[in-house]
């Protein structure tokens, strides 16, 4: 009894010291988030919500609403200037629309990728997700041994050889088209180019035909639910703690897990067969087994590494061309002078011709144009961050080291300081006479971490456009929405609904 009384007097001290100890910590915490904004406080940038939280319950607000966050931070821009700041909690953002600092920074690859988003995507509601891929990998050394192995892949020599593809999946698209115009039933364009983009990705990347307008697959599902997972994942982080969420936490894991385990799958066939000597492709599957090193030594960790990149490509290859795609055919549809421009250029390359050929491309001036437009509005990866380690002056403002930065190219692209009448749909600020802006348009990110696919996602938007154009009308269906949705990526909320005509040719 004497024991018993006296374990508990030794508990109950226990509990009281480590009370004691939690309001210690909790106070040093708030300390230091005062300490933090206080050094600061000279950048300009909205009133913060509260003395401690900062600005945290605005953004959160934001994240969760129908608010797009990059129109958010436009209006911030155009209030409070080239520089302003965010305090979220302890972390400190800045964001910059200033072309030196966006120069300066994204250009050097000194300052790596901020571990807020980075390093967050690692997993998902503790699902191994992108891991170390070549998206998230902020250690230099670890991002630049993938990159080189990765690179020939995407050489203009090896992405020629991938005009077969990308022109014999896109007739898989007009086919798919032909059915609506015959049938004269309503198409989802999204949905349509996002099954093509995937049969591409697949296809040239992995070596697997998915063939998604004709069989049904359970990918396009699982990436849609990886990319809502992860937007929930990075914006709210209450969001696993409610039970109401449970469900669908328990699918995006099961979506992470299908697309690991194809990955799995697949790699051991593509060894399987490189083992028996068998002529493979070098393309970004033989390329991902080369970046974990050889066979005999390989580890479990990079197994893991190998499926870090096969999730990685299988969603950066496909979603964000698909967006863009579907963006272009919104702006076409509302703007009739622009295509009848672009149809008199199709027509003048192309005529009748069904193989779209690589010289064709660089002679499609226009046409690139226009996706280049339809980017700066529709940028549909939107931004990307930096962290720095050292003090710096962005546009005479000192900011002290330890921050974050934030690029969008959401919002420069919509500046009227950079493009004149920014909100006008107009390709002719992308002629090639005109002047090239000047580090305030990027949707393909700049400098060593800017995108890898930026040619490959441009041959076969203009291989997927040109076959469109050529051959088929899409006229909106009226009354549907033009707004954005933001779900990490940005795509058009109304999914592009078109009615679609087969093209007269004597019009
Ligand atoms: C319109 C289409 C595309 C757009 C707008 C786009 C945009 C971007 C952006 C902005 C980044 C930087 C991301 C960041 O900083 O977090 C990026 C990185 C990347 N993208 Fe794309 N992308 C597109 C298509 C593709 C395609 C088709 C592929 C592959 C086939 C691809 C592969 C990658 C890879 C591997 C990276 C990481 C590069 C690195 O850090 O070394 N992208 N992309």
């Amino acid at each position: 009894m004497a024991i018993f009384s006296l374990l508990l007097g030794l508990a109950g001290k226990a509990l009281i010291v480590l009370v004691f100890l939690l309001v210690i910590a909790f106070l040093g915490y708030c300390l230091y988030i005062r300490h933090v904004h206080m050094k600061y406080d000279h950048i300009p940038g909205p009133p913060r919500d509260s003395f401690f939280l900062g600005h945290t319950p605005t953004i959160l607000k934001i994240m969760k609403s129908e608010v797009l966050f990059h129109d958010k931070l436009l209006e911030w821009a155009e209030t409070y200037g080239s520089v302003f700041k965010i305090n979220f909690l302890h972390s400190v953002f800045v964001c910059t629309t200033s072309p030196e600092a966006t120069k300066e920074i994204l250009m050097s690859p000194k300052y790596p990728k901020d571990k807020f988003v980075y390093k967050r995507l690692f997993s998902l509601f503790g699902r191994r997700f992108l891991g170390n891929g070549l998206v998230t990998a902020r250690d230099h050394e670890q991002w630049y041994k993938q990159r080189r192995i990765m690179d020939p892949a995407f050489s203009s020599l090896y992405l020629r050889g991938l005009m077969g593809t990308f022109n014999e999946r896109a007739e898989k698209l007009m086919l798919k088209l032909t059915e609506f115009a015959d049938s004269k039933t309503e198409a989802n364009m999204l949905h349509l180019v996002n099954c093509v983009t995937l049969d591409v990705i697949a296809k040239v990347a992995f070596g697997v035909d998915l063939d998604l307008l004709t069989n049904k697959s359970p990918f396009p599902m699982a990436i849609e639910t990886c990319l809502k997972g992860m937007m929930y994942y990075l914006r709210d982080t209450l969001f696993e703690l409610n039970p109401k969420n449970r469900p669908f936490i328990n699918e995006v894991r099961e979506a992470c897990q299908l697309l690991r385990a194809t990955g799995a799958r697949w790699i051991q066939e593509r060894k399987a067969a490189m083992q028996k000597g068998e002529d493979v492709p070098k393309d970004i599957l033989t390329q991902i087994i080369k970046t974990a090193g050889k066979e005999e030594s390989m580890t479990a960790e990079d197994e893991e590494f190998m499926l870090d990149n096969f999730v990685t490509f299988f969603i950066a290859g496909q979603e964000t061309t698909a967006n863009q795609l579907a963006f272009c055919i919104m702006e076409l549809g509302r703007h009739p002078d622009i295509l009848k421009k672009v149809r008199k250029e199709v027509d003048d390359v192309i005529g009748m011709k069904q193989d779209i050929s690589y010289d064709d491309l660089g002679k499609l001036v226009y046409l690139s144009q226009v996706l280049k437009e339809t980017l700066r509005l529709y940028p549909t990866a939107p931004g990307t961050s930096r962290d720095v380690l050292e003090d710096m002056v962005i546009d005479g403002i000192h900011i002290p080291a330890g921050f974050t930065t934030v690029f969008s190219s959401y919002t420069t692209g919509r500046m009227d300081k950079f493009f004149k009448d920014p909100l006008t749909f107009d390709p002719d600020r992308f002629h090639p006479d005109a002047p090239k802006p000047y580090y305030c348009y990027y949707p393909f990110a700049l400098g060593p971490r800017s995108c890898l696919g930026q040619n490959f996602a441009q041959m076969e938007a203009k291989v997927v456009m040109a076959k469109l154009i050529q051959r088929f009308h899409c006229v909106l269906v009226s009354g549907q929405t033009f707004d954005i949705l933001d779900t990490g990526t940005l795509r058009p909320k109304s999914g592009v609904r078109c009615h679609i005509k087969h093209r007269q040719h004597n019009e």
